[in-house]
């Protein structure tokens, strides 16, 4: 809630602001002056910046600041600068611009089953696609039905969540067993959860899985919540889970025409200390080279996270009809599948997002008020 009134008082370097309530504020008149949004420090067509802070002293120090109370009320900050320059808040636009939404992740064990959309209203309908978008980016995983089984439909989405990511192999890989396969996906074997691309410095942030045709016994597909694994695992044993933020990891994907490669680690926090990336791939993980200093801590690090994530508390089951789209956060949700047990026909197709630009397309339907 957006406080009614608030109270100001300038310090050293930073304005206090109490916004009642025991909430209080300290902002840098550096970044007071930064966040201007005056005409001058503002490309007018854009509203983009124009103002540089490094053209005022480091130590900027208001010549006078008011705070007024209005008659609708809100209440105006006016800031004037040694060099005369005069930028002014409204309190609610300034609360608004000092918060930090929480991120809304719905974590999910095993028992968790995949919202499931309908493919055509989907793409046909603002408000499902909305509701499609919003549940992906909570749980990080959901489903279309009803979807056509031909090659190459994962590119009908791209004006719902595209455009499509490519990476040097296929722009959409077909899944299938093959004997001259470059991977674990071509094979009748259990592909244990893992993400896809991990060879990428950055994989890609959401992977869809299309299944065309499915007509083979096994094969049950598996997805695992790899932020809520990560977040026992930290809980439990703190120690191990700062090893695998630390080792950098080297994962290895090739064909006969294509190499990719990177090291990195297999945890990646944000500024918050919240997880944001995982990256696990048994089978394209490469040596670690024995100059790590940390080699032995970092083994049983990824051991216990091999045994949390193999874990069938932590896998959900779903098997997928010809027609169906699973679509996972690739950052955070683990994807897998049992073995194939029978000779029948399956056919599958994976295409790659990414999570910004499916952001984006429920943040237009949002601003354009179609939801
Ligand atoms: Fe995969
Ligand atoms: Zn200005």
């Amino acid at each position: 809630m957006a406080p009614s009134s608030c109270a100001m008082k300038a310090e050293g370097r930073v304005l206090a602001l109490d916004w009642g309530g025991g909430e209080a504020v300290r902002i840098p008149y550096l970044w007071l002056r930064d966040n201007c949004d005056c005409p001058a420090c503002r490309v007018t067509q854009t509203s983009e910046k124009r103002f540089h802070v490094g053209t005022v002293p480091v130590r900027l120090r208001p010549h006078e600041v008011t705070l007024e109370e209005r008659g609708d009320g809100d209440a105006a900050l006016s800031i004037v600068w040694p060099d005369g320059h005069r930028t002014c808040y409204l309190a609610q636009d300034l609360w608004r611009l000092t918060q930090t939404p929480p991120p809304a992740l719905h974590h999910w064990d095993g028992r968790f089953r995949p919202h499931a959309f309908d493919y055509a209203e989907f793409l046909s309908q603002d408000a499902t696609a909305a509701s499609f978008i919003e549940e992906f980016l909570t749980a990080g995983a959901a489903v279309l039905v009803n979807a056509p089984t031909t090659p190459g439909s994962l590119e009908t989405l791209a004006p719902r969540l595209g455009p499509l990511r490519e990476v040097v192999f296929e722009r959409i890989h077909n899944v299938a067993v093959n004997p001259h396969g470059y991977n674990i996906a071509h094979t009748a074997e259990d592909i244990p959860p893992h993400n896809d691309m991990v060879s990428y410095t950055w994989p890609p942030s959401v992977q869809a899985l299309h299944m065309l045709v499915n007509e083979c016994a096994g094969g049950e597909s598996i997805i695992v919540d790899g932020f809520r694994v990560l977040e026992g695992l930290r809980r439990a044993s703190p120690a191990l889970f700062d090893v695998l933020c630390e080792v950098a990891v080297p994962f290895r994907l090739f064909s006969t025409d294509d190499e990719t490669y990177a090291v990195n680690p297999i945890v990646q926090l944000d500024r918050a200390g919240q997880v944001r990336m995982l990256r696990y791939s048994n089978q394209t993980m490469q040596p670690i080279p024995l100059s790590e200093p940390k080699l032995y801590a970092f083994y049983r690090a990824y051991r216990e996270l091999s045994r949390r994530l193999r874990a069938r508390t932590a896998q959900a089951r779903l098997r997928l009809s010809a027609g169906h789209i699973l679509i996972v956060a690739g950052h955070r949700v683990l994807h897998g599948r049992a073995p194939l047990t029978g000779s029948g026909a399956r056919h599958l197709q994976d295409g790659y997002f990414e999570h910004d630009n499916v952001r984006n397309h429920l943040a237009v339907l949002k601003r354009q008020g179609r939801v």
